[in-house]
């Protein structure tokens, strides 16, 4: 079974709220649109007033002091009434918004639970095996109730073209609702300061066709291959007994550590430090003879591996698929 999401095109690179791509993200492209619009004409309606006072009473042929007005009850009214109407149009056009977004809590299981760490995205799918990290699959056409949560910093959830932007803060959990409607890679990033790598905590949705996400699905509740090849052996052998495995977890080996990103299937991922360079051997290679200098702040410590073994450790990486 071979699976490939390299066809699947970039849909949302430009990361905006007006190329909305789920009812969800329609629904606050909307409210958007409103509030432009609102704003806008307030913005005129001051400027122009403000022109025209300008240009109309530029001269005045005495000193003395212009007509004053009070208790104009029209005026008050009109005043106070606009502002009024405004904000109660919004208040509820905002609550409406919210509750087609923001899903009841605990009501329904979550079909995805994803953790913000530093500086990368947990995925589990409750109900099979799958783990994985930062490219997040979803099946399109379907409403999905995404759970979020935090490990050790607060961090923030925002595909925009997938809908809301919603905190991740630990000991806690939030909710999103989101129907994709067509499939294709969506991209976010992490929209909270989370530290150094925040900037590197880029979000890849890749949104699927049911069936393509079952398979996926089923293909990454296996446990990882093992490796066939020498080279990918000697990197299997030096990942179990180098620390590497305190911190990762590898499915079906004695790789079980949960600190940082479970690495089963890392071969079939096509990025790879969550967004900051694609999945290539070249780039495996320069993150394990240096991760500090790749990505300065990241947890991964700075191993002393030759060339030799990050060669070995690369091969067996790579075939994870
Ligand atoms: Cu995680 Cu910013």
């Amino acid at each position: 079974m071979k699976l490939t999401i390299a066809n699947l095109p970039i849909i949302a690179q430009g990361q905006s709220i007006f190329n909305g791509a789920s009812p969800q993200a329609e629904k606050i492209k909307s409210l958007d649109y409103g509030f432009i619009a609102a704003a806008s004409l307030v913005l005129l309606l001051v400027v122009g007033l403000t022109v025209f006072i300008t240009i109309r009473y530029r001269f005045k042929k005495d000193d003395a002091e212009p007509k004053q007005t009070a208790g104009n009850r029209k005026l008050e009214i009109l005043m106070v009434g606009i502002p009024l109407i405004l904000v109660i149009v919004f208040f509820f056009w905002s609550l409406k918004t919210m509750s087609a977004v923001n899903p009841d809590r605990g009501r329904n299981k979550p079909d995805v639970i994803i953790t913000g760490h530093q500086w990368w995205w947990q995925a589990s799918y409750p109900g099979t095996t799958v783990n994985t990290a930062n490219e997040i699959h979803l099946p399109v056409g379907k409403k999905i109730l995404m759970q979020l949560e935090a490990a050790d910093v607060i961090h923030d959830w925002w595909v925009p073209s997938l809908g809301g932007k919603m905190d991740m803060i630990p000991g806690m959990h939030n909710y999103l609702w989101v129907t994709i409607d067509k499939p294709g890679i969506y991209e976010g990033a992490c929209s909270e300061f989370c530290g150094q790598q925040h900037a590197w905590m880029r979000i890849r949705v890749v949104a699927q066709t049911p069936a393509d996400y079952e398979k996926w699905l089923t293909q990454h509740s296996l446990n990882a291959v093992k490796p066939t090849d020498t080279l990918a052996r000697i990197g299997a052998a030096l990942f179990m007994n180098a620390s590497c495995s305190s911190c990762h977890s590898i499915r079906g080996t004695a790789a079980n550590g949960m600190q940082g990103p479970d690495l089963t299937h890392f071969g079939s991922r096509q990025t790879m430090l969550t967004g900051m360079m694609d999945n290539t051997t070249e780039n495996i290679n320069k993150w394990l003879t240096d991760p500090q200098k790749v990505k300065p702040g990241a947890h991964m410590p700075r191993f002393i591996f030759g060339p030799d073994s990050v060669r070995a450790l690369t091969a067996y990486l790579k075939q994870l698929k």
